[in-house]
């Protein structure tokens, strides 16, 4: 079968879905890869290094010749109806935001594998792209964030006198956030958090950060993921973190709750309340924004209530694709793992009494397999596209 991975097209996308590491992995699963030249280049691998690994480039991939197309962003409405009939695809999908792509991968007979979609159980987690990206943004949010502030975050007792540690609170501890706490301790800052799912309290705790427990209920639903607080418990909320976020030199932001704009944890007046220098980094912006006013890709400045400087807060975007090549290491990785599950003699033949396979799959057999999506996509349509058999009621997105 041809696997192509595409240039990708989004702008400012440095990322790429298929690495020379992997390329031997899907060769070796008896795969022909198609790569489109250049693919790779913003992440820093070559066109050499993926013929060296067993690739072959093209100056532009032949979308309706391929058997199997792997992707990073969501595909455009175009590549999905010049697929044929049959074609499988793997890639980042944003199901509940790119309607239209799915009914067109629906129309055209796409069997489509959504990232997003992948089960968040122990033997799919070497296909979880949602972690492996979000690892890469809660570390990088940190870096943007200490090139900001003014200050150090480690403890310094010198000669010319001590500089305390810089304060930061992370908001939102799922896997960006606790790699925002890990990446923080680690240069040095004192780290306090706080996460709705009374879970998180001790994974907070094993990266080393300070738990802040607010008295409000537990918001948990299944899978393991955040409920929407009621606006008047979102209100609370902003209350009992005030103070928290006073206190604070650097905020961290990471809160979403699947399928939903992300919540809104921290006012303007919050933010006004900090002291003049601080930095707020808020991974949450291109969902919505967890900080009232943030603007995704733009660094703002916000005058403090004390009228003596300004808190800038950092709309933060594309963080994945701002460490390409990592990022597509563990991205690519995630892709070929899910791949080889599926893999027999060189032949993609999706098992669809797997869970993993069949949690992941969006379109199949000119049907919508995710429930909620194919919900989503009734309420546009007057003909709601068809179910696919065996659809699926699993994932929020
Ligand atoms: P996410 O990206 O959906 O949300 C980030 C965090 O924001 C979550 O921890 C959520 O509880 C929190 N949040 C939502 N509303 C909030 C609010 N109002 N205030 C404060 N925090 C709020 O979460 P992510 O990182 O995708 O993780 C979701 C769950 O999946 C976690 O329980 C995580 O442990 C679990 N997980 C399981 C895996 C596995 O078993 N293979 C792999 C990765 C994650």
């Amino acid at each position: 079968m041809k696997l192509g991975i595409p240039r990708e097209q989004h702008e400012g996308e440095r990322r790429v879905a298929a690495t020379p590491e992997t390329v031997k992995q899907l060769a070796g699963l008896g795969l022909e890869v198609l790569i489109e030249s250049t693919a790779g280049d913003a992440a820093g691998y070559s066109d050499h290094d993926y013929v060296q690994a067993g690739a072959q480039m093209v100056p532009y991939l032949n979308t309706g010749e391929l058997d199997v197309l792997a992707h990073v962003r969501p595909l455009e409405t175009a590549t999905a109806k010049a697929l044929k009939r049959g074609a499988i695809t793997v890639g980042l999908a944003s199901p509940s935001s790119e309607l239209a792509t799915v009914q067109a991968l629906a129309d055209a007979g796409v069997t489509s594998f959504a990232l997003e979609l992948v089960p968040r159980i122990s033997r799919a987690q070497s296909m979880d792209a949602l972690s492996s990206q979000a690892l890469v943004a809660g570390y990088r949010s940190v870096l943007e964030a200490a090139i900001r502030l003014p200050r150090f975050f480690p403890l310094y007792m010198t000669a010319a006198g001590t500089v305390p540690p810089a304060r930061v609170l992370v908001l939102g501890a799922g896997v960006a956030g606790l790699q925002a706490i890990g990446t923080a301790k680690r240069l040095g800052a004192r780290v306090s958090a706080n996460d709705i799912r009374p879970a998180s309290a001790d994974e907070v705790a094993s990266m080393g950060g300070t738990f802040i427990r607010l008295d409000l209920e537990t918001a948990e639903a299944s899978g393991g993921y955040a409920r929407e607080l009621s606006a008047d418990r979102g209100a609370l909320q902003r209350e009992l973190l005030a103070p928290h976020v006073a206190q604070s030199d650097v905020l961290i932001t990471t809160a979403a709750v699947p399928g939903r704009r992300a919540p809104l944890l921290v006012s303007r007046q919050m933010v006004q309340g900090m002291r003049p220098g601080s930095v707020v980094v808020d991974l949450a912006a291109e969902s919505g924004g967890n900080v009232e006013g943030c603007v995704p890709g733009e660094d703002i400045l916000v005058p403090t209530s004390d009228g003596q400087g300004h808190v800038t807060v950092v709309g933060l975007k594309d963080a994945p694709s701002a460490m390409a090549s990592d990022a597509s290491r563990l991205y690519a990785k995630n892709v070929a793992n899910l791949l080889a599950l599926m893999t027999r003699d060189g032949s993609v033949i999706p098992d669809f009494d797997d869970d993993v396979v069949a949690g992941a799959c969006l379109t199949h057999d000119g049907g919508v397999r995710h429930l909620p999506t194919a919900e989503a996509l009734a309420a546009l349509n007057p003909a709601p596209p068809t179910l696919a058999p065996g659809a699926t009621t699993e994932g929020a997105l």
